[in-house]
């Protein structure tokens, strides 16, 4: 459309802004947020390329690296979940599918220069969705959850007491840049991945494990004692400096990981730190709308960061489920923040692309991809909470079945296979936050 006169051409550019297309939701109606999460899966799918002819199922196309598949095939299993439009079972099956491994852990070889515990932990907790939410299992092939219980099953294994009096390093192998880096994020997987097992099985080695990853992670810092949660530490200084940064996913990871716990024990001390949690992430809300505040106002999230806000949103859904004693203080988060996320969805070509930012009233910032537009879905999705009945479990309708001896076959951790060649992609898991931690150290609220 040519603007009709000099206003006109003001008229215009603020309409793009402020949005002619947008997604209407009204998040007090079930009808209006389906059709808004159908609306932002479709621009989440088209951007996903791995089911075409010749490409290889469960990747993205480049910048995005192999776990944000298996976060965004996460994605889509509790988009049909919640929706109960079942169009993305199929590649979704099928990535899964493709990415297992040769040793039913989501480890497959090409990914092997660069696996983090943590980029396993995101296809793991996919798997453990799957089985939640009763997506058929494979015809021939290990089930969803034997699937969780390999990853488990191999990450305990590195649980690692030689320095820091535990823990689980970054990257699975000696080889790659990250090995002496203890992480909350893939402290954090696993302990979900554990916790929820528990709530699923029963078993007590489940329990066990969660316990003991929380409690190390509060040992050594990176959960503070008023429950916020810290990127990691180096080894090499026995993690005594903590990188003090703080994301959404981490708390995210860490609080469905506590609900399951609570679900289960409902114990005081489980309850206490759900709710130690849930107030502690007033740091990620601006008038109730969640911000990614360590890189959002400065500019500078990277395409990892730009999905974090996702697992937040999709793990308050969760939990908002599993303990529905906080749904009074997770409600108004998720009905705040999905309007505000639907509104500012107005950009790109299609007029309904979403942005990153959230906080700006409706405005787009420009900002597209996969990350943004996952983020959008989880966030719109998760008001549906109170629709659905919440994850099964072997006694309570699972249908997936369990092999407590899953991932017990995969090699113990080659560090010698194919050793890393400088040309290869490096630190191609989760997180530049090395380099990241080092430009933005100093912002006043991970300092306090
Ligand atoms: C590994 O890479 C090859 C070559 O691109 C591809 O054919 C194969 O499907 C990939 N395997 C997995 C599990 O991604
Ligand atoms: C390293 O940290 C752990 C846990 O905080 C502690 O138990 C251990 O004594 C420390 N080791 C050294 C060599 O300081
Ligand atoms: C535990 O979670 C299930 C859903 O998995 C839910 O139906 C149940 O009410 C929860 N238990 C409690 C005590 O809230
Ligand atoms: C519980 O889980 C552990 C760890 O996977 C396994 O070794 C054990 O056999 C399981 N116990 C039962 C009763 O399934």
């Amino acid at each position: 459309m040519k603007p009709t006169s000099a206003l006109g051409a003001i008229g215009v550019s603020s309409l793009l802004l402020s949005g002619v297309g947008a997604i209407e939701l009204d998040v007090n109606s079930p009808d209006s947020i389906k059709k808004a999460a159908k609306a932002l899966s479709t621009n989440l799918r088209n951007q996903y390329t791995g089911d075409r002819p010749g490409d290889v199922p469960g990747n993205l196309p480049d910048p995005y690296y192999w776990w944000e598949c298996g976060a965004m095939f996460n994605a889509f299993i509790d988009y049909w979940y919640y929706t109960g439009d079942n169009q993305y079972n199929s590649i979704t099956t099928q990535a899964l599918e493709h990415q297992i491994g040769d040793n039913n852990a989501f480890m497959p070889p090409n990914q092997t220069k660069s696996l983090g515990n943590d980029d396993q932990g995101f296809w793991g907790m996919a798997a453990m969705s799957a089985a939640e939410n009763k997506l058929p299992d494979l015809k021939d092939g290990p089930s969803w959850l034997s699937l969780a219980q390999a990853v488990f099953q191999t990450q305990y294994k590195r649980w690692d007491d030689m320095t820091c009096g535990g823990g689980l390093r970054w990257q699975i192998f000696q080889f790659n840049p990250g090995y002496n880096y203890k992480n909350t994020i893939s402290n954090g997987c696993f302990f979900n991945i554990a916790a929820r097992l528990y709530k699923y099985l029963g078993n007590d080695t489940y329990f066990e494990w969660a316990e003991k990853t929380w409690e190390w992670e509060l040992s050594v810092g990176l959960i503070s004692p008023d429950l916020n949660f810290f990127d990691g530490a180096d080894d090499l200084q026995n993690c005594t400096s903590i990188d003090r940064i703080q994301w959404t996913y981490n708390a995210g990871v860490h609080m469905s990981g506590a609900a399951a716990m609570w679900n289960v024990t409902q114990n005081e001390l489980w309850r206490d730190r759900l709710q130690g949690l849930i107030d502690g992430i007033s740091v990620f809300f601006k008038d109730g709308v969640m911000i990614e505040v360590a890189c959002e106002n400065n500019n500078k999230c990277d395409i990892d960061q730009r999905s974090f806000k996702a697992y937040l949103a999709r793990w308050l859904g969760y939990t908002a489920i599993v303990a529905p004693w906080t749904r009074d203080q997770i409600d108004p988060l998720l009905k705040a923040s999905a309007k505000a996320a639907a509104a500012q969805c107005n950009g790109g070509k299609d007029q309904v692309s979403c942005g990153l930012r959230w906080v700006d009233n409706g405005k787009n910032d420009g900002s597209f991809g996969v990350g943004e537009q996952m983020a959008a879905l989880e966030i719109v999705q998760a008001l549906l909470y109170p629709t659905v009945d919440g994850p099964v479990t072997a006694e309570r309708g699972g249908i997936s079945k369990s092999d407590p001896d899953a991932g017990n076959n995969a090699p113990a951790d080659p560090t010698t296979v194919n050793s890393i060649t400088t040309s290869d992609r490096v630190g191609a898991s989760i997180l530049t936050i090395i380099v990241l931690v080092g430009t933005i150290v100093g912002a006043w609220w991970m300092v306090s």
